[in-house]
């Protein structure tokens, strides 16, 4: 059985997705959040899931906090750690610590878009199409090795909300499958580099 923990800051429906995909051989061991009031707390607790809240305005420096949070994860014996919508900024010794085992999304087609306000950001520059990014973290914000992505089109009559929950439904689809890969040992980061044995690519490869 390999132990996940997934680390969140707010709504929750990435986690949700990982858990209602039921993978086998995987067990979410706890959902961490650095904002007590997240809803994707609630949600996880609705699962059966442990949960805890890390609240990192009660520590003295983002070093601190991140030291606080890498023990309460280490707890759980983590094979893999699942940012999903966790939104501070790691330091270099949390992402090292959990490096190669250690994966994110983002809502971009990245290297495009890296940072916050995605849609908004690619409405204003008029792409034609936006997506979505799992990536494995290193300490470079958003920049780590790309494990899978999606792509959708950005529509005229498109505005944030509208964008943002077309990325987000794909977002539910291919965070679960990384996870799994992950799970299932297929996944993995090799000298930098993403390696996925035996996987079939999806319509628009991965
Ligand atoms: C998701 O869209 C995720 O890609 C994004 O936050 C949202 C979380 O939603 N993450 C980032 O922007 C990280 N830089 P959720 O809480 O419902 O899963």
């Amino acid at each position: 059985m390999k132990n996940i923990v997934i680390l969140l800051s707010g709504r929750g429906s990435n986690m949700e997705a990982i858990a209602r995909a039921g993978i086998p051989g995987a067990r979410i061991a706890a959902v961490i959040s650095n904002r007590p009031d997240a809803k994707g707390l609630e949600i996880a607790r609705s699962f059966g899931i442990e949960t805890l809240a890390l609240d990192h305005k009660a520590h003295a420096s983002r070093e601190a906090f991140d030291a606080a949070l890498a023990a309460e994860i280490e707890r759980f014996e983590p094979d893999l750690v699942v940012l999903a919508g966790y939104m501070r900024i790691l330091t270099d010794a949390f992402v090292r610590r959990f490096e190669g085992r250690m994966l994110n999304i983002h809502p971009s087609l990245l290297p495009s878009f890296t940072g916050l306000h995605t849609h908004r950001r690619a409405i204003e520059a008029g792409v034609k199409v936006a997506g979505t990014t799992v990536h494995f973290v290193t300490p470079e914000l958003d920049d780590g090795p790309i494990v899978i992505q999606a792509v959708v089109p950005v529509l005229p009559e498109d505005n944030e909300d509208s964008l943002a929950a077309r990325v987000l439904a794909q977002e539910h689809q291919i965070y679960p499958q990384a996870v799994r890969w992950f799970v299932e040992g297929r996944l993995s980061l090799e000298n930098g580099r993403v390696r996925v044995r035996d996987a079939q690519p999806g319509p628009l490869g991965w």
